[in-house]
């Protein structure tokens, strides 16, 4: 990836239009240069994302015969793309649809990560997809998918959180606390990027040594069946032995409840069905000392479990907090240099707290140490 060179065009700095590498940029920035890329658009974006994927399953640059950036849009306007090995027709059909001239018949990036995870989870889970993606010339180079394949039915392992946590104190003592008093039910609350899965994944990685047994559910729109779900949760549950159905997966997991102190995580729960039709409330609730957490962008969708369920809200970081995320992000070091401090504040602050945009511009402006570049940032 750091090949690619996005934002690094040495003519970016010298006369200040084209920004990221041309070969990588969606024409309509490369047309209206300086004016479209400081509008950043979500389109021209999503054409970027497109190269980026052609060149990681293809390891070639698009374009990589041409320089100049005339000729790179005249064959753009031709429609000519790089050409995509064509082992995973989904894939394929994705960046095809993201890579298109008119930015308005670009997909929008929710929906892009939508189709990505029910990929990703298709292709783990081995279910059967004819032509599951492998990057680079060969297949037999490929050794993931074979696994998969020996392996059907394998979900990721859980990746605990490792990445140092800034802040949270409060919250993820009050949420410790809960579990030794043995609360039937959490519910993280907030808006997207205000760092629910990362509370989660600490808090499980926290606690897991006061349950018997853990599981980790990434909750997926239409990706996966609530049967196939259920066998993952009794797999992580380390139970030997196969349902046939989901009515048994159902009487084994309850059984496993009654017998365990387990702690459940449902990440990502967008209706109540997805937590319910997989293991039944009731039996969570009836099982002694045993937590539910679900993480969710709503608190309605879990508003019919009752009394059971204690609602954290999950707040913005506070300034300070804020300003130290948006620093390990920008440099690793504790202070700003002195002429960016003014204008690094104003960006810490519009980023309201939240840790996805304190991350990304930390990270973003990284390659951009310039003051000029900073104020046009906010
Ligand atoms: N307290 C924190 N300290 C450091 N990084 C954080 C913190 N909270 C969140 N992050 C980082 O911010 C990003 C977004 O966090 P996270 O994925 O947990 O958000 P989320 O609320 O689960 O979002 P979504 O609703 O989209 O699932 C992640 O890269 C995470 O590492
Ligand atoms: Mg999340």
């Amino acid at each position: 990836m750091s090949k690619i060179e996005v934002g690094r065009n040495s003519k970016a700095t010298e006369n200040n239009y084209i920004y990221g590498s041309p070969k990588y940029t969606a024409p309509e920035a490369l047309k209206n240069r300086f004016q479209t890329m400081t509008m950043c658009p979500f389109e021209a974006h999503v054409y970027s994302f497109a190269m980026i994927c052609s060149k990681i399953l293809s390891k070639k640059d698009p374009f990589h015969d041409v320089c100049d950036i005339k000729r790179i849009l005249e064959r753009i306007e031709k429609d000519e793309r790089p050409k995509l090995p064509s082992n995973c027709d989904d894939l394929i059909k994705l960046i095809k649809e993201c890579w298109r001239l008119n930015p308005l018949h670009r997909p929008k990036f929710a929906s892009i990560c939508e189709r990505l995870d029910i990929l990703k989870c298709k292709f783990l889970v081995g279910m059967n997809v004819p032509n599951a993606p492998y990057f680079g010339v060969s297949k037999n180079n490929y050794y993931q998918n074979e696994e998969f394949l020996q392996t059907p039915k394998k979900f990721p392992m859980v990746d605990l959180c490792n990445e140092e946590i800034f802040g949270r104190i409060q919250c993820l003592s009050q949420i410790k606390q809960q579990c030794a008093n043995k609360v039937k039910a959490l519910c993280l609350v907030g808006m997207g990027g205000i760092g629910k899965t990362t509370i989660a994944k600490t808090i499980l990685a926290d606690v897991i040594d006061m349950y018997d047994a853990s599981c980790f559910v990434e909750c997926i729109e239409n990706g996966v069946d609530c049967f196939t779900t259920s066998c993952n949760i009794l797999e992580q549950f380390k139970v030997k032995l196969k349902p046939n159905d989901i009515k048994e997966a159902h009487r084994m997991l309850k059984s496993f409840l009654i017998e365990n102190k387990t702690i459940l995580v449902f990440e990502n729960v967008k209706n109540q069905s997805q937590i319910g039709d997989v293991v039944l409330m009731e039996d969570i609730f009836a099982s002694n000392g045993s937590t539910l957490v679900a993480t969710t962008r709503d608190s309605k969708v879990i508003e019919h479990c009752g009394e059971e369920v204690c609602i954290i809200n999950i707040e913005e970081l506070d300034e300070e907090t804020s300003m130290k995320l948006f620093i390990t992000h920008f440099c690793g070091q504790e202070n700003l240099p002195n002429e960016l401090v003014e204008v690094g504040e104003k960006i810490v602050r519009a980023c309201n707290g939240l840790p996805l945009s304190l991350k990304v511009m930390g990270a973003f402006l990284r390659e951009n140490k310039r003051l000029r570049c900073w104020k046009r940032a906010l």
